[in-house]
Order: C-alpha cells, then sequence, then structure tokens
C-alpha cells in the first residue's frame, strides 16, 4: 500500500509541473530535503543581503523584510515550543521542495509555498525575504510584526481561527482537492437540527464533542472549560464544525499515521488505527481514548436495550467493527457475542476506506483527497484484488443484510399484530411510557439490536459476521418473544 502511495505522490507532482509547462526535472520518490535550521540565519535587523554558509546557493538575506510580516524565525523567540515543532513539518520546508525540482522561482507556484507572496510586505525570494520561505506561522496567522512588536497589546495578537478557510486558501484546486471535498461532506456543517439550540446557548455541552468544532477545540483538544453559552446568537456560516484542525495538528508532526509516505507525517491528531478489547460497558464504549481518530466522535453513546423513549445514536461505528455494544450494569452479558471485524487490520482502519486518495486523470477529472470520507473502492484493492470483485462482494452482503432485516422487521411485526401493541421506539411511532413498560425484553433487545448494527455497520461492510450474527439473534427473539405483561 505505502509503494502505491508513494507512486501517487511522484504522479502528482508530474502533473504540477505539466501545468506549469515548466520543464520536467523530477527526483520521482526523492524526500524532501528537511528545512536545515542551522543556515537559516535570518537575523531580522539585517539590511544586506546575509549570505548562508552553503557554496552553491543563492544568496539569503532579509532586506525587504520592511513590512507587516516579520517571518517566523521572530515568532520563535516567545513560541519556542510551537517553532521547534513547527520546523519539523513539511510546511517549514515548502519551498524547498519547490527548489528541489527546479521550481523555486516559478511565481506559478511560489503562493502557496511561501508566506504573503504577492503581497505588500511578502516573500519577494530568497535573495531579499528569506523569513518568509516555507508555510510559515503568518501564512495561517495573517502578518504579525505589529504583534510580534508590541506582545503586551492584546488588541495587536492574532486571533486563533480554526476555520477550513485557512487551509482551504493553499489545500484547493485541482491537484489537491482537500478543501473542496471536505465542503462536500457531512463534516463540513453542524447538523442543522442542533444549530438552533447551540445558537440559543443550549445542548453545547452534551452534544457539542462530536458536532461542534468550536467546543471540541476548546474542551478536548485544549482541556477548557466550556460554557452551554459559547456559541449564543452565532449563525450556522459561523460556526465551526469538524474542521481541518480538529483531524489535523497545524504545528506538529505527531508520529500518529499509519503509513506515512517517505519524509511524511499528516499531523493528525489522534492515532491513525488503534486497536483495543471489546468491552460492553457503558463507560468503555464512548472512552475515546480506547480508539482511533474517527473513533473520537464515531462511536456510541449511553442508550442501552432498556431505554424506551429512542434508539441508540447512530454513531457506533467504531464500536461495530470491534464488536462491541453497550450493556445497561444490571444485564452485563452481551447480548450479541463480541468479534471483532474481517475489517480490524487494513492497514489505515476507518481511513483505507473513507479517506481513499486518488492523482490527478489527465485534465479529466478532479484528483480525489478523500477528504468527502465517502468510501473509495479503491481501497479494498489492496486485499480484494480489483475494484470490481468489492463492489461485488459489498452487493452480495449487502442484499443478505437486506433479506436479514425485512424478515426480523416482519417478526417484529407479526409479534405486534398478534398482541396489538406497536414493537417500536416512542421516538419512533411506538407506544407511550405505559405501553412501553409492558414490552417484554426479547422485543426490546431485538429492536436495540436492529437500529445497532443499521447504524453503525455500514451495510454489514463495518464487521460482516457481527452485523450477520446480530439479526440472526435478533430475529430468534422476535420470533419467540412473549406476550405483553399485562
Ligand atoms: C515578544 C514576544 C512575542 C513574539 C515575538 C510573538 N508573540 Fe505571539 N504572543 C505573545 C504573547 C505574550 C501572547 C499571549 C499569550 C497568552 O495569552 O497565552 C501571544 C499570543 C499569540 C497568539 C495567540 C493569540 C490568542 O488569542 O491566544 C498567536 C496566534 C501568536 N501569538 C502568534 C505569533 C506569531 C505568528 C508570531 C511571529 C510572527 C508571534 N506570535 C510573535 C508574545 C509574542
Ligand atoms: C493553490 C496552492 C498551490 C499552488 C499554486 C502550488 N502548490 Fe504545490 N502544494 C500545495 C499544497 C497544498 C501541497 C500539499 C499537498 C498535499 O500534501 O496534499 C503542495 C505540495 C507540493 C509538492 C509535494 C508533492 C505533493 O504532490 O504532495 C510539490 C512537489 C509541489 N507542491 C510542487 C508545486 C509546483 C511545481 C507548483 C507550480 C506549478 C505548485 N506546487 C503550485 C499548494 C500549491
Ligand atoms: C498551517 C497553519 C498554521 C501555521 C503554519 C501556524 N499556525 Fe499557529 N495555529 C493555527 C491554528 C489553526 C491554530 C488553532 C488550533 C490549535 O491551537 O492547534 C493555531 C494556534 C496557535 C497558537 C495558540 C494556541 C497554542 O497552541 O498555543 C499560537 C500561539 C500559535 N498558533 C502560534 C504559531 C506560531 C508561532 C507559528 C509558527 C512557528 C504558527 N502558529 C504556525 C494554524 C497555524
Ligand atoms: C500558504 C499555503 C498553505 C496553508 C495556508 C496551509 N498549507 Fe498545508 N501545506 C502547504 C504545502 C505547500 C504543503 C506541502 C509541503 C511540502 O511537501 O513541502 C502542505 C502540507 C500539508 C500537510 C502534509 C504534511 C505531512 O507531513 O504530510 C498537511 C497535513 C497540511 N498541509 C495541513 C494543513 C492544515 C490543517 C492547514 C490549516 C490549518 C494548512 N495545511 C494550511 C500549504 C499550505
Ligand atoms: C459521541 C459523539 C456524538 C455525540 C455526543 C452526539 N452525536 Fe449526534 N451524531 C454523531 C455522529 C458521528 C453522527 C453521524 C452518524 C451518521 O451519519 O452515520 C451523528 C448524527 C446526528 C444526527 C443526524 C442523524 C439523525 O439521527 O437524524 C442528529 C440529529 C444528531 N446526531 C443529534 C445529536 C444531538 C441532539 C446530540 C446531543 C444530545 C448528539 N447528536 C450527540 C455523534 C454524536
Ligand atoms: C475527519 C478528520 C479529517 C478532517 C476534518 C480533515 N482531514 Fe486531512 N486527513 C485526515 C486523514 C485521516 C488523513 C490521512 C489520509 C491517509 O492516510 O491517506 C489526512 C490527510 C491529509 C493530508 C495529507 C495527505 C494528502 O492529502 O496529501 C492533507 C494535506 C490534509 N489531510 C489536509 C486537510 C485539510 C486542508 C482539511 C480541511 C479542509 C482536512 N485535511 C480535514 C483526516 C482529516
Ligand atoms: C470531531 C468529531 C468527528 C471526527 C473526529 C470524525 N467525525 Fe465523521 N462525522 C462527525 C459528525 C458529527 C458527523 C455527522 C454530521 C451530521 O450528520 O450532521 C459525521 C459524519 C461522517 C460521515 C457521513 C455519514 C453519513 O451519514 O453520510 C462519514 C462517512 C464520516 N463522518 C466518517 C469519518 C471518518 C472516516 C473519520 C476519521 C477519518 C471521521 N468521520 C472523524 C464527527 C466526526
Ligand atoms: C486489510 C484487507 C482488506 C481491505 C482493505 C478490505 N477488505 Fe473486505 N475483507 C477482507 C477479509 C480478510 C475478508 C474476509 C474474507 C473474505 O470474505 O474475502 C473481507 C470480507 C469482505 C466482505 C464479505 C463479508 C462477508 O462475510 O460476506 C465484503 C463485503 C468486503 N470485504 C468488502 C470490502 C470493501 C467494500 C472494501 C473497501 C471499501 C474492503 N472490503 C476492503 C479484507 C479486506
Ligand atoms: C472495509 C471498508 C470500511 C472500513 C474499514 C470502514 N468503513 Fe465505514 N463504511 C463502509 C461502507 C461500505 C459503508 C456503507 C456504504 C457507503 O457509505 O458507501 C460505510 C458507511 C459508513 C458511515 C455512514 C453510516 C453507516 O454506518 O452506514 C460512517 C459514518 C462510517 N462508515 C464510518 C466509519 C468509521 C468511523 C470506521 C472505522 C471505525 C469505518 N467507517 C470503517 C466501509 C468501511
Amino acid at each position: 500500500m505505502s509503494g502505491y502511495k508513494r507512486w501517487l505522490r511522484s504522479s502528482s507532482i508530474l502533473s504540477l509541473i505539466a501545468a506549469s509547462g515548466a520543464i520536467a526535472f523530477l527526483m520521482a520518490g526523492c524526500p524532501i530535503v528537511p528545512n536545515d535550521n542551522s543556515n537559516t540565519n535570518t537575523n531580522t535587523n539585517t539590511n544586506d543581503n546575509t549570505n548562508d554558509n552553503s557554496s552553491n546557493e543563492e544568496p539569503k538575506g532579509d532586506s525587504g523584510l520592511t513590512g507587516a510580516y516579520i517571518g517566523s524565525e521572530r515568532c520563535s523567540l516567545c513560541h519556542n515550543n510551537v517553532h521547534a515543532n513547527w520546523a519539523e513539518t513539511l510546511h517549514a520546508g515548502a519551498l524547498e521542495t519547490l527548489e528541489a525540482i527546479g521550481q523555486g522561482k516559478n511565481s506559478v507556484c511560489i503562493g502557496c509555498h511561501t508566506v504573503g507572496f504577492g503581497q505588500p510586505g511578502g516573500f519577494v525570494d530568497r535573495a531579499t525575504t528569506n523569513a518568509l520561505a516555507g508555510v510559515g506561522c503568518e501564512a495561517c496567522h495573517g502578518p504579525a510584526r505589529s504583534h510580534a512588536e508590541n506582545a503586551n497589546d492584546e488588541s495587536l495578537r492574532p486571533t486563533i481561527n480554526i476555520s477550513a478557510s485557512v487551509c482551504g486558501t493553499c489545500h484547493t484546486d485541482e491537484h489537491h482537492p482537500n478543501f473542496e471535498d471536505w465542503s462536500a461532506s457531512k463534516h463540513a456543517a453542524v447538523e442543522p437540527e442542533l444549530v438552533p439550540r447551540f445558537a440559543a446557548g443550549t445542548s453545547l455541552g452534551t452534544c457539542g464533542k462530536c458536532h461542534s468544532g468550536d467546543y471540541f477545540y476548546r474542551a478536548i483538544i485544549k482541556g477548557e472549560t466550556v460554557s452551554d453559552t459559547l456559541l449564543s446568537g452565532k449563525t450556522s456560516e459561523e460556526m465551526n464544525a469538524i474542521t481541518c484542525a480538529i483531524c489535523h495538528n497545524p504545528h506538529a508532526k505527531t508520529g500518529n499515521a499509519a503509513e506515512p509516505e517517505d519524509g511524511r507525517d499528516y499531523q493528525l491528531r489522534f492515532p491513525q488505527i488503534a486497536f483495543t478489547t471489546p468491552t460492553n460497558t457503558i463507560a468503555a464504549v464512548q472512552d475515546g481514548s480506547r480508539f482511533n481518530l474517527c473513533g473520537q466522535c464515531h462511536h456510541a453513546r449511553d442508550r442501552v436495550w432498556t431505554d424506551s423513549s429512542r434508539e441508540p445514536h447512530p454513531s457506533d461505528q467504531v464500536n461495530v467493527f470491534f464488536g462491541e455494544m453497550p450493556m445497561p450494569a444490571a444485564f452485563p452479558e452481551p447480548i450479541v457475542p463480541s468479534r471483532a471485524s474481517v475489517h480490524l487490520n487494513a492497514p489505515e482502519q476507518c481511513s483505507t476506506c473513507h479517506v481513499f486518495r486518488k492523482p490527478l486523470e489527465e485534465g479529466i477529472a478532479p484528483a480525489v483527497s478523500g477528504h468527502t470520507f465517502e468510501v473509495n473502492f479503491g481501497g479494498c484493492v489492496g486485499c480484494h484484488g480489483t475494484e470490481e470483485i468489492a463492489e461485488a462482494k459489498l452487493a452480495a452482503l449487502e442484499a443478505e443484510i437486506e433479506i436479514r432485516v425485512e424478515r426480523l422487521r416482519a417478526a417484529l411485526d407479526a409479534w405486534s399484530d398478534t398482541h396489538s401493541l406497536e414493537w417500536e421506539y416512542t421516538s419512533e411511532g411506538g407506544p407511550n411510557a405505559a405501553g412501553q413498560a409492558r414490552i417484554p425484553a426479547e422485543i426490546k433487545k431485538a429492536r436495540y439490536i436492529l437500529y445497532y448494527v443499521i447504524a453503525g455497520g455500514g451495510n454489514g461492510a463495518h464487521n460482516p459476521d457481527y452485523v450477520r450474527e446480530g439479526l440472526q439473534i435478533a430475529e430468534e427473539l422476535a420470533l419467540t418473544a412473549p406476550a405483553p405483561a399485562p
């Protein structure tokens, strides 16, 4: 898989160069030259070109550094940790990447590989504005000389912005459409039902952990205590959902990627893969520390089969993947025996199927960044041989699951007809609290399994045998359920 991805990377370099009309000078698979801090002697007071110590390179200096931009080196005086971490990322060496393929002076390219190119005070060239080479601090935070020179003035501090538009200025267009793809995903907007609630200052503490990037950033990433009124009065456009900076650490290599290509890291905030023993307690199923990046939010909540008012939340994908289900404390025995997915060893777990990347198809279709998070059958090829085989397998499984669901629903309906009592949850048109109290445990278990494995099962793909067996057990329960209590 990693060899295949390396090929994708070099092929995208090729199309970029082709697009620029420049002479292709390509070192396929060549690792990015790391930013060598020892010779970036960026003393911001120099008026002359400061030649660096390497013999065969053009002069480097900062005589043109007189405007609103001041350069990342200066930030390190006070933000030493952030700077040291950032210096290790590919952002820091983004101009070297262009230089390595002879494109370091191509104006088509350098806008996204430097700070402020084309703007007053922004990057011009190595000789006059070397401190602005690469994707430096001010590429994301905006020009910050005034802040750096007046650090105590709160009104001049850069605002912290977790919006995807910060990254979208560069991670865009046909070569790397991360922004466009993300914008088309459900991660891009706060669930419409929740917008008015967050705006009214309610529900953020209970629902924000997974539905609000603003809440997730402060409460989970920064560990702050967050008031429910954080988003009061805001519109949907002003609220951040699951933005780039929620999954990615903008400042640091994290070592969390399962299979990074040479020199890469992806800067993921949480491990891309995690293995965990299935555990069926309410506390465990929603404990993010047991799960991978996606499982921080795509995990079950506290509803169990004994609940009557509404069905389980449709977010239990990671639990189905591991083959676990929350059980009430009074009945800890799992209804469906735990078993991990046949797909547990997919090299990037969820991302294998949901964050698949594809190269530009020579002017015909845009590149696929994987950031729609939709299933891409390209991710199945490594194990199933071809996309067609995987598609056919999935179609067969889906057909099987559909039949099992129909049989289960028929068994539940038959029970309802015989006893003149709806089997559904109250929220789904089922009986009220008094009626719910009469429904026997068998029916409650069966309907719980139905909702749980359908919401979390990925049409069966997340854990084929667990979903299959769950539906089988549910059907048996429904067929053997006793009459309702009087
Ligand atoms: C002379 C010291 C100094 C320098 C130089 C400096 N900063 Fe700061 N910066 C501060 C202080 C002090 C704060 C406030 C810290 C706090 O509230 O925790 C701050 C806060 C920030 C914040 C967060 C604002 C917030 O709302 O919390 C950002 C972003 C930031 N600086 C970026 C930069 C960048 C980019 C540079 C370089 C261009 C830079 N700083 C240079 C001292 C400095
Ligand atoms: C719109 C902004 C933008 C422009 C213009 C741009 N790049 Fe990039 N470039 C990026 C981004 C963003 C990445 C990181 C891609 C990723 O990791 O998904 C990148 C990555 C690269 C890489 C690393 C290999 C790769 O494909 O990930 C090379 C090489 C590169 N660019 C060359 C060029 C060349 C040559 C040009 C001019 C023809 C150019 N870029 C113009 C934004 C841009
Ligand atoms: C790729 C974009 C990007 C770059 C480059 C970047 N930042 Fe940030 N920075 C962000 C985002 C987004 C946040 C808010 C999310 C977070 O805190 O991780 C942030 C938060 C901060 C904060 C406040 C929170 C904290 O972590 O303390 C400071 C201070 C800061 N950045 C300073 C810097 C400095 C200094 C540099 C350069 C050495 C830099 N940033 C480079 C995007 C960036
Ligand atoms: C000024 C343009 C620019 C901005 C703004 C920008 N990036 Fe990048 N980003 C790049 C370029 C160019 C590269 C490729 C650098 C290289 O390969 O040399 C890159 C690479 C990356 C990578 C790949 C790192 C790796 O180790 O594989 C990630 C992840 C990334 N950016 C995330 C972000 C996020 C998140 C933001 C916003 C918080 C952001 N970027 C903002 C231009 C930008
Ligand atoms: C553990 C994380 C998590 C928490 C906490 C959470 N949700 Fe969700 N929710 C999700 C995920 C993930 C989805 C998307 C599932 C899918 O589309 O397959 C979702 C989907 C939804 C949907 C759309 C699907 C549907 O059922 O119609 C609504 C509405 C919703 N959640 C409301 C809420 C409310 C209200 C709260 C707070 C009481 C809440 N959620 C708390 C993770 C969570
Ligand atoms: C829900 C989590 C999530 C969000 C939100 C997200 N990413 Fe990613 N991103 C990932 C994962 C996972 C990978 C690693 C993919 C892989 O292993 O192939 C990745 C990889 C990347 C890479 C490096 C690989 C590449 O595409 O060349 C870049 C650059 C990147 N993301 C940029 C962004 C930007 C920009 C945004 C916002 C517009 C964003 N991401 C939003 C999860 C996320
Ligand atoms: C910070 C929380 C969070 C993280 C992390 C996260 N998601 Fe999501 N995801 C959500 C929420 C919330 C929704 C549903 C939004 C809605 O329906 O309004 C969602 C929706 C989705 C959907 C669309 C489901 C549908 O019904 O169409 C997919 C697919 C998805 N996420 C996959 C992933 C993958 C893969 C990852 C890891 C790379 C991931 N998510 C990481 C919160 C998250
Ligand atoms: C890490 C390797 C791996 C990847 C990647 C992978 N699979 Fe599988 N898959 C397996 C194994 C192993 C089995 C069990 C043996 C079999 O049925 O072929 C399996 C079984 C299946 C089944 C049959 C389940 C059943 O019992 O009926 C389906 C459907 C399926 N995979 C779909 C997919 C799809 C769709 C993708 C990509 C989106 C994919 N797989 C990616 C390894 C993988
Ligand atoms: C073997 C490939 C594969 C893996 C691995 C995988 N998924 Fe899926 N996922 C699917 C398929 C197939 C679907 C259903 C059909 C579709 O969306 O195209 C799906 C659907 C989803 C949905 C939409 C709601 C649903 O359940 O139908 C979400 C959300 C989701 N997956 C999240 C995840 C998360 C989180 C992980 C990791 C724990 C994961 N997926 C792992 C293949 C996979």
